[in-house]
């Protein structure tokens, strides 16, 4: 696993707590939750019977990996063709995490092609560590992991030659692989639109043509899906959500000697109609003061800080942003009850 600030991170930490609970409204960035404990709660979060947005995923993985592969690798081909295109290929992941719903993609592409590269991108280097050993269990598999703030840091993406031995560096002779890159489980939806934009316009300049984007991204209520079934998903009975929002405070009384009261403080999940998003908020029972690196914090009492967006698409709204980001969508593929969508998206 390569890694690409290890020294700056508890600077990084520093920097957005004083300038997010300084602001008003109050506000942490997201990629705080994912410490080691939180990396683990949030895949609690994945098992919960009310979190629909994982196991939905997983299904449609478990249903369509050749429909995505043969898509990705031959456009507006009918379902019946079977393969024949001889490109190689290599599949990335932003945010990849422990990577186990990916597990069923690769699978199928290592019955395509033998000596699949998988590269997984995580701010998370203990998730990761489950993602390199999916080479434990998927045959011909070569992970090659890269721990970085996919929004904040540098990464990179090979195209190895086909000429090498399916892990090349791109300096060999041959045509490059193609890159399927993935970014699943809904991340999207966790920035505002713009930088979401951002997120895919900067993928986008990693890939060549040829290449393609597979959108994971859970959808807006509907008919089929009433809001309450969405707030359930971010505020469950078992309480493993408001562990993993409050979690944010316990890392940063860690990290940055704070000294937030964690009985102080109570997980909300609020649907935000106009923006079309649920908002993860951390609302202050009573009127206190928290020290951070000797700042002094005031919270009023049902003051909130903001620690998350979960945007909710149409999928008109999806291929507007793939569009703007400089892609060319070419398919959706949906559960039955249009909970989810992944979009399959080419570079030109
Ligand atoms: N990408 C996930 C989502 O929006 C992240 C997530 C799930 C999350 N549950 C959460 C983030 C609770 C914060 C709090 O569904």
């Amino acid at each position: 696993m390569t890694t690409a600030t290890p020294v700056s991170l508890n600077e990084a930490v520093l920097n957005e707590a004083l300038s997010g609970l300084t602001a008003s409204p109050k506000v942490l960035s997201p990629w705080l939750f994912y410490d080691e404990r939180g990396s683990e709660l949030f895949e609690a979060i994945t098992d919960l019977p009310e979190y629909y947005l994982t196991r939905t995923e997983r299904a449609l993985f478990a249903t369509h990996a050749d429909d995505i592969l043969r898509e990705f690798l031959t456009p507006g081909a009918p379902a019946s063709q079977s393969f024949h295109s001889h490109d190689t290929f290599t599949i990335a992941e932003l945010g990849a995490g422990s990577a186990t719903k990916t597990g069923l993609l690769l699978q199928a592409a290592t019955r395509l092609q033998p000596n699949l590269l998988y590269q997984p991108i995580d701010v998370s280097a203990s998730a990761l560590e489950a993602a390199e050993n999916l080479a434990l269990t998927i045959p011909g598999l070569n992970v090659h992991a890269q721990v970085a703030n996919y929004v904040t840091e540098p990464y990179t993406l090979q195209h190895p030659c086909t000429s090498g031995n399916g892990n090349g560096n791109g300096h060999q002779h041959g045509p490059r692989s193609r890159v399927l890159a993935l970014y699943i489980g809904s991340s999207i939806g966790n920035f505002s639109p713009e930088e979401a934009q951002a997120i895919l316009h900067r993928l986008r300049s990693h890939l060549q043509p040829g290449d393609a984007l597979l959108l994971g991204a859970d959808l807006a209520p509907s008919a089929h899906k009433p809001i309450s079934t969405i707030l359930s998903a971010y505020d469950d009975a078992a309480g493993v959500t408001a562990a993993f929002n409050l979690n944010i405070l316990t890392r940063l009384n860690r990290d940055l000697d704070a000294d937030f009261n964690l009985d102080a403080f109570s997980h909300r999940a609020r649907w935000n109609a106009n923006e079309s998003r649920i908002e993860m908020h951390l609302e202050s029972l009573i009127p206190q003061t928290v020290h951070i690196a000797g700042q002094r914090i005031p919270f009023a009492q049902f003051e909130t800080i903001h620690t998350e967006n979960s945007h909710k698409f149409t999928d008109e709204a999806l291929n507007d942003l793939l569009t703007r980001s400089g892609f060319t969508p070419t398919r959706t593929f949906h559960d039955p009850t249009r909970s989810f969508a992944l979009t399959l998206a080419h570079t030109l």
